[in-house]
């Protein structure tokens, strides 16, 4: 059950300030531009925030139309109505998602369920939506075997794109790359909508470890192993970078781990220190590896199992 603590009140405050002092049992008041009661990304995504729709209340009605009451709950609350479950999860508007279940296209733990008030224990219960199971999920964190093919981009210039490998519902969600991969490199792509873990695994300053196979054009000499290692000096760099870890593979193959976050990092590397990379293939960032059994194009959830580095 929520809690009402009549503590912290903003009244159409700043959405950001309101969120940076809410603690659970606090409430206010927020306008809505949209009967729909949509609300912006950041106040949706707010942990434990809860928002109950009172049309009818109208504040300034030349730019709104509603007044979204909200409240923020126990961080341990998982009750939550069925339509506003969806709209987390990106099945749409909050009407969208009323309309979904009403038309009949939700089941709840194999049930079907035609109201869109039902409360359901959101951590636990399993819901399917058109025939596909899933579960809920406060954040999104996956792992996709990217293909050759595909740009890692929302706006690709001249190939696929990888989001279109996922389902709209996690596009709907603002799910994002953890950094990027060339068009042509295979492997380990994390996607999340975290910001802090997309922040904590992309940014070259914390050094997350990237492990890559790499298939070289010629054969791969021990000086050059040595080099790689002891560092390689790349244009536009101030100082020579090193690779964390280099094995040999076998003649033109070597796994190779580097820490940095850099353009075309480990084809400028490779071709530094004399060879050229034909063929690269991510295989762990961090504490994540490619699981053997993901195909190509597939995609699977991850728990975010290590907490992100700081
Ligand atoms: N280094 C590259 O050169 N390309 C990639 O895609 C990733 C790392």
């Amino acid at each position: 059950m929520l809690r009402f603590d009549p503590c912290d009140h903003f009244d159409f405050g700043c959405i950001p300030e309101a969120l940076a002092l809410a603690k659970p049992g606090a409430e206010g008041k927020l306008p809505v531009c949209d009967p729909d009661h949509e609300l912006p990304a950041d106040i949706l995504n707010h942990d434990f925030l809860k928002n109950e729709p009172r049309p009818g209340s109208s504040c300034d009605g030349a730019r709104f139309s509603t007044v979204c009451a909200w409240r923020i709950g126990d961080p341990g609350e998982a009750a939550m109505k069925l339509d506003r479950l969806l709209q987390t999860q990106g099945f749409g508007s909050r009407r969208e998602c009323r309309a979904r279940v009403l038309a009949g296209r939700v089941l709840v733990d194999g049930v079907a369920a035609d109201d869109p008030d039902l409360e359901v224990d959101a951590a636990n219960c399993r819901f399917s939506v058109d025939g596909v199971e899933w579960r809920y999920r406060e954040r999104a964190y996956l792992a996709l075997n990217k293909p050759a093919g595909y740009e890692c981009s929302h706006r690709p210039q001249f190939h696929p794109s990888v989001f279109s490998l996922l389902p709209p519902s996690l596009l709907a969600r603002g799910v994002q790359a953890v950094g990027r991969l060339d068009e042509d490199t295979t492997g380990l792509l994390l996607l999340s909508d975290d910001g802090q873990f997309i922040h904590a695994y992309s940014s070259g300053k914390r050094r997350v470890p990237k492990v890559y196979e790499v298939s070289a054009k010629h054969a791969v000499s021990d000086e050059q192993v040595a080099a790689l290692l002891a560092g390689v000096q790349l244009n536009d760099e101030p100082e020579p970078i090193a690779a964390a870890d280099c094995v040999r593979l076998d003649e033109k193959r070597i796994r190779l781990t580097v820490t940095e976050g850099k353009y075309h990092l480990v084809k400028r590397m490779v071709a530094a220190a004399g060879n050229r990379v034909e063929a690269l293939h991510r295989v762990a960032v961090g504490p994540y590896v490619l699981p053997q059994t993901l195909a190509p194009g597939q995609w699977q959830w991850i728990e975010p199992a290590a907490p992100a580095p700081a």
